[in-house]
């Protein structure tokens, strides 16, 4: 390993870390979650970026030069299931099974997306969930824990709920992309089931 490379203490109980890659694996990366891939390539990581926009996924790759670790653009939309197979497959048989998969999927639109990528890893699995997801943290998040296990038991299955921020005299606002990459990366140092970047409490003060 260069003396650059990722030092980050990633607690994965479950799985063997003499099999572990150094490859990192973000679906839905190229937007909100531009500044964690920068942040993990620059810390000597292979960062697979998976998202549609071919040019911006190369800009995205070209802001990580001359460091130990790289980005790594897979242009791919994750609701055609067949290509979006092919690429993780060859994502994996390139740098080896991902030690982190932080998975950004518009659920709703690619009810599928996020099964497809399931049997294909292990380590630790961190899914983004938007603040609507479950504003009670209660029966939603549940269930997600509940389907997301029993379609791989083997995975250390992380939530990362987004709220909002709240302001002075009862305004409040959404979170930065700058906030919500740095609310990531702080909770891949932890080994939280659940992280709430910003509050989602009370809902009722969200923007
Ligand atoms: N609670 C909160 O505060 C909160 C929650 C959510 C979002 N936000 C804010 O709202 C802004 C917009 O959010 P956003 O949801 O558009 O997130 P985003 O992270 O800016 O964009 C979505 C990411 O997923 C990719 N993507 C989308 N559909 C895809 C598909 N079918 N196949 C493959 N990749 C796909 C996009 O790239 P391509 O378009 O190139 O595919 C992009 O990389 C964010 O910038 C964030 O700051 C705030």
């Amino acid at each position: 390993m260069s003396e650059h490379a990722e030092t980050l203490e990633i607690p994965c109980a479950k799985v063997d870390w003499g099999t572990l890659s150094h490859h990192d694996l973000v679906i839905g990366g190229s937007g909100m979650l531009a500044g964690l891939c920068v942040h993990l390539a620059d810390r000597g990581r292979t960062v697979s970026v998976v998202a549609r926009d071919r040019a911006k996924l190369e800009r995205l790759a070209a802001r990580v030069q001359d460091g130990p670790g790289r980005i790594v653009p897979w242009s791919v939309d994750y609701a055609d299931a067949t290509a979006f197979r092919r690429a993780l497959t060859e994502a994996i048989n390139r740098y080896g099974a991902p030690c982190r998969t932080i998975c950004w999927i518009h659920e709703p639109r690619a009810p599928n997306a996020t099964f497809e990528v399931l049997p294909l890893i292990h380590g630790a699995f961190w899914h983004i969930l938007g603040s609507g997801a479950d504003p009670e943290h209660s029966v939603a998040l549940a269930r997600w824990r509940r389907r997301i296990q029993q379609a791989n038991s083997e995975i250390d299955y992380r939530q990362i709920l987004l709220g909002f921020v709240k302001l002075p005299g009862n305004r409040s606002r959404w979170l930065s992309n700058r906030e919500i990459s740095a609310g990531v990366g702080a909770a891949l140092r932890t080994s939280a089931r659940l992280t709430t970047i910003g509050t989602t409490q009370p809902w009722s003060a969200r923007p």
